[in-house]
């Protein structure tokens, strides 16, 4: 079997799973959700899923990881006691990430592009040239899917080497660069005039728009964001040292990856209602609205709204380069550990099944209109059946299994690090896992279904 990795520092682990956390989630989901879904009414809800749901959900996932050192399925299968069935779980989880990473990577790959053409100044124009760039290029039949393809060749690349030279390396660069380039767009935007009412839309909520569709928006936007229930904390904790303290982490990775995504809602929303543009144009707000946002609010001067527009699409690419990493790894690390083959071929595996999918999902945006299943174009429906059904289900098991079926000495030895760690959150974990998870993914499931 191929020699397995290990991230080589404590603030090695915090940036490669925060770049795991940290990325299109943060930066393009997000905002648009909020924008849709009341504003700071639905980052509450959101709120609230990551401290209910998602940090005993994350904490689960590296303990399985973290204690069978091994891909996610075979982790599943160990800890377990070697009960077949919980395999299965891992396999979902497998399946979710590399469905994501499909049609992540068209999105990775307009933001690749848009980048290209942001520094080439190919994005000034008015509004309407703006919204006709997007139509023309997204619905292009070949551009975007070399796009897509050219970013999972970059991932291929750190991916295929290795845990400490490539993820974690790719990550110590990456992150701090990420946020330098946030927080200066953040100041750009809210000095704008008018810059206020989009920092009230982010900070007063409207409870109105709120019904039991947004609350399985806001946890399935919460797991997505968190990487939940993909596996990929698992694989990623598989790397953790002995002495993690997994808690600790869980806590600094949420909070990270949530103030990231709020910081990312100052950035665009005081820019565009500055400009009197709409919060909740939809997906495609960054690439429709953004590029004339910004050149609008610095039409005075216009080098200030080039240089706004390119950093906050190297931005983009980065958030996704890092969460493109972590989906890959899970795979990667599935068929080299499972197939026995080297970690050159089982790169090339995930590399090749992703491209598929991704050209699929990026001819069915508008190249080709019969790319669809169950009404909705393949991109949409792969985006629609793993952030609000693949993931809450692996978290729903995921915590059942943690929570009745490990052993709870085990578990709770994983917890505390064998007892050197505080045991004093154990209890109030143990009983989120067996209860509040469980209870509330269901809950939110059956009523959005009409069941409840
Ligand atoms: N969390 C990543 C983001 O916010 C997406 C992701 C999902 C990454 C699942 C890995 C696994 O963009």
């Amino acid at each position: 079997m191929a020699h397995r990795g290990n991230f080589g520092s404590k603030l090695g682990i915090i940036l490669a799973t925060a770049g795991s956390a940290v990325g299109l989630g943060n930066v393009w989901r997000f905002p648009f959700m909020a924008g849709h879904n009341g504003g700071a009414a639905f980052i509450i809800i959101y709120f609230g899923c990551i401290l209910l749901l998602g940090i005993p959900g994350m904490v689960s996932e590296f303990i399985i990881g973290r204690h069978s050192q091994a891909n996610a399925a075979r982790a599943y299968h160990h800890i377990s006691g070697g009960r077949k069935l919980w395999r299965m779980v891992g396999y979902l989880g497998i399946l979710t990430a590399t469905i994501i990473l499909g049609f992540y990577a068209v999105v990775a790959g307009w933001c690749l592009q848009y980048l290209y053409a942001s520094l080439l100044g190919h994005l000034n124009g008015d509004a309407n040239y703006v919204i006709d760039y997007f139509r023309s290029f997204s619905t292009h039949p070949l551009k975007p899917c070399l796009w897509a393809v050219a970013f999972l060749l970059i991932t291929h690349t750190v991916v295929s080497r290795g845990v400490q030279k490539g993820i974690e390396r790719a990550s110590k660069l990456l992150m701090p660069l990420l946020m330098v380039l946030l927080v200066t767009i953040v100041i750009a935007s809210c000095l704008l005039p008018g810059s206020q009412e989009g920092i009230e839309f982010l900070l007063k909520p409207d409870f109105s728009k709120v019904s039991s569709s947004v609350m399985l928006e806001a946890l399935g936007q919460a797991f997505f964001s968190l990487s939940l229930g993909t596996a990929c904390l698992c694989t990623y904790a598989s790397y953790f040292k002995r002495d993690t303290n997994l808690l600790g982490s869980a806590m600094q990775i949420a909070l990270l990856d949530t103030l990231i995504a709020i910081l990312a809602g100052l950035m665009i929303f005081p820019a565009a209602f500055s400009v009197g543009v709409e919060p909740d144009s939809g997906p495609s707000l960054i690439f429709i609205t953004l590029p004339n946002v910004f050149q609008q609010a610095f039409a005075s001067m216009p080098v200030v709204g080039y240089v706004v527009g390119v950093l906050f699409y190297a931005l983009l690419v980065f958030a996704a380069l890092t969460s493109t990493i972590s989906m890959h790894e899970i795979g990667t690390a599935f068929f080299s550990e499972e197939l026995h083959l080297s970690r050159t071929k089982a790169v090339w595996i995930l590399t090749i099944i992703c491209s598929l999918l991704a050209i699929g999902c990026s001819l069915s945006v508008g190249a080709v209109d019969k790319i669809a299943l169950f009404g909705l174009p393949l991109l949409d429906f792969c985006d629609y059946i793993t952030a609000q059904i693949m993931l809450p289900m692996g978290a729903f098991f995921t915590s059942l299994f943690v929570g009745w079926f490990v052993d709870q000495q085990l578990l709770h030895d994983e917890f505390t690090n064998n007892g050197t760690v505080s045991t004093r959150f154990f209890r109030i974990y143990q009983f989120a896992v067996r209860f509040v998870v469980p209870v509330c993914i269901a809950l939110i499931f059956l009523h959005q279904f009409d069941i409840l």
